[in-house]
């Protein structure tokens, strides 16, 4: 016997066979039952959901011997007839393949002889959307005085598409994606019907691939049958598409929640190992952290109850991550999406983010508890394995020590400024005045001669700045968040800070190089970084502004274009905001 394909062979045949659409079908059936049904329907929907299926099954119902009844028998000869294509008064026109003029044409000629075979002359035109222009005008006459014995059934997939004038003719019905556990029932039942044997957990990872299409559905447990043979579970459905286990994400995710980076690096040898493309691995896991930020904020969905059934670990993991960390890896990781697809080495690239989401966990933990006392997050974080751990507790030894040198200086010189309750100042190190030396002369100068406009456009960019500071330095950036840029003039950058460590530690030579080369790479030329604290800043700019010398010399449009441009290019037109 020939092979067919299951989503034709169960292609449903009467109401109660469509799954997931009971709002329409229950009306239909009212509406047929009544003998009160209208003269022209609009079936609109996502690709699959049944919409040919109901429109033939309606054509049945209305024209079977033994009604109009709110099923067809599926047994007179017109059912038969209609279920066959043979019917000449049910005619189908499919307008994406030739866009329907013809047979609109010939619909005009014929819709004013009553049917020859069957009760009702019925015409399903599919992807009505496609239709040209002259045939909407002529489907428009048609629809305004419909003949009693007919009955149009449009379906779209795209109703947007369709004019007014033909929507407000027709009674709309608009199919919806078919729910998970509908279509998992309904795949059962098929699977049941033909002898073959599926795990209720493949079935739940078609129905999730599907996005509520059921023809998809079907093609996919097709596709698994003929590779598992009668036998199908979710190994083989993993298999056939490429898509990755929900446990090697869930492995990846709680690494990734610990900081192990070795244990991450590992499973991406595994991965690779086992032929699966980093590409789909990045999008699986980008997937699994937004359904895990979903189950923080909308538990209830269906997707997410999903993904529990089929996940044991999930659970866990959503209750673990907080939701701050959430968006920040999932903005790390559509941003490395991006960046593959041009990379020559997408394994790298992966590996590349997923170290980096290791050690976002670490600087966050550095930086906002420096006096390792305990949380989750840190035993975790000193659990880790590999050498990331070495560069952790060297920076945690650092800012100890710096913590212990506050101290010091704040006994000293007491009563500074703002007095924080003991709490807050244990999160943000208490504002002082910094020791160190700062070359207020040539400061001064970068001040007089900075120019507005640009410093402007600087400051409205400047998450993009710390964005790629954080590409070369993850802890540096965090220093330099600190910070806002006070001044730019044509070969100078002043940046004044809030906290004197996170000052003094930009200033570093090292730390000094990679922001000087950032900023070059935004304005297209070389400037040199000057750090100090706001206090500093007040001084030296309250100077100035006295003495009414500055921005006078400032290029009108001349250095507008290139670093605008390229603003523009990192981060879309429509962030930025040009004040003038
Ligand atoms: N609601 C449903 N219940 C049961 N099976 C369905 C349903 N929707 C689709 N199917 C299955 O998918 C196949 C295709 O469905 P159908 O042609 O009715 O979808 P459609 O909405 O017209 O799709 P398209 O927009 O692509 O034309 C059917 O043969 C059937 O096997
Ligand atoms: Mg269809
Ligand atoms: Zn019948």
């Amino acid at each position: 016997m020939a092979y067919r394909a299951l989503y034709r062979v169960w292609r449903p045949q009467k109401f109660g066979d469509i799954v997931g659409q009971e709002h329409v079908t229950r009306t239909l059936q009212n509406a047929i039952r009544e003998q009160r049904f209208s003269h022209a329907y609009l079936f609109s929907g996502p690709r699959g959901t049944g919409k040919t299926s109901a429109a033939k099954i309606m054509a049945k119902a209305v024209n079977c011997e033994k009604g109009p009844a709110a099923e067809p028998c599926n047994e007179c000869s017109a059912c038969l007839g209609i279920t066959e294509g043979s019917v000449v008064d049910v005619v189908e026109i499919d307008a994406a393949s030739n866009r329907g003029i013809d047979e609109i044409r010939d619909l005009r000629d014929k819709v004013k002889y009553a049917p020859s075979q069957v009760r009702f002359k019925i015409y399903i035109i599919d992807e009505v959307h496609m239709l040209t222009t002259e045939a909407f005008n002529a489907l428009l006459k048609t629809l305004e005085e419909p003949p009693a014995h007919i009955l149009f059934i449009l379906a779209t997939t795209e109703p947007h598409k369709l004019p007014a004038t033909i929507i407000s003719r027709c009674q709309r019905f608009d199919f919806h994606r078919i729910s998970s556990a509908a279509m998992v029932s309904r795949l059962n039942e098929i699977a049941h019907s033909e002898n073959l044997h599926v795990s209720e957990q493949a079935l739940i990872f078609i129905a999730r691939l599907a996005e509520g299409g059921m023809r998809d559905a079907l093609s996919l447990l097709d596709q698994a049958f003929s590779f598992g043979g009668n036998h199908v579970d979710l190994s083989d459905v993993l298999c056939i598409t490429g898509a990755v286990s929900h446990e090697w994400l869930a492995e990846c995710a709680g690494y990734i929640h610990t900081g192990s980076a070795a244990d991450v690096i590992d499973v991406v040898n595994r991965l690779v190992l086992k032929g699966k493309n980093p590409e789909q691995f990045l999008e699986d896991l980008l997937l699994y952290f937004r359904d895990l930020l979903l189950y923080k904020t909308a538990p209830g969905l269906e997707e997410i109850q999903g993904r529990m059934a089929l996940d044991p670990a999930f659970k866990e993991l959503g209750d673990a991550y907080d939701q701050e960390r959430l968006f920040t890896i999932i903005e790390q990781l559509n941003r490395s999406q991006n960046d593959m697809k041009w990379a020559n080495h997408p394994r790298i690239m992966l590996e590349l983010v997923l170290i980096q989401l290791c050690q976002t966990l670490q600087a966050e933990v550095a930086f906002h508890s420096p006096a390792v006392t305990a949380p989750a997050e840190n035993a975790g974080a000193a659990d880790m394995k590999m050498g990331a751990a070495e560069p952790l507790r060297d920076l945690l030894q650092r800012i100890q020590a710096l913590e212990t040198h506050i101290k010091k200086l704040e006994n000293k010189e007491p009563a500074d400024e703002q007095k924080g309750s003991a709490s807050s100042r244990r999160r943000e190190p208490k504002k002082l005045q910094s020791t160190i030396k700062i070359p207020t002369a040539r400061i001064r100068e970068v001040a007089a001669q900075s120019y507005a406009n640009q410093l402007a456009k600087l400051v409205s960019i400047w998450p993009d700045v710390l964005q790629r500071v954080k590409q070369q330095s993850v802890s540096l950036n965090a220093w330099l968040q600190d910070g806002t840029p006070v001044a730019l003039s044509e070969n100078g950058l002043v940046i004044s800070f809030k906290t004197v460590i996170h000052c003094e530690t930009t200033a570093r030579e090292d730390n000094k190089k990679v922001i000087e080369e950032v900023v070059k790479g935004i304005i297209n030329r070389p400037v040199e970084l000057f750090t100090l604290m706001e206090n500093q800043w007040r001084e030296i700019s309250g100077s100035i502004d006295s003495s009414g010398e500055r921005a006078s010399e400032e290029p009108k449009e001349t250095l507008r274009e290139p670093h605008l441009e390229e603003a523009y290019k990192l981060v879309g037109e429509e962030l930025i905001n040009i004040i003038d």
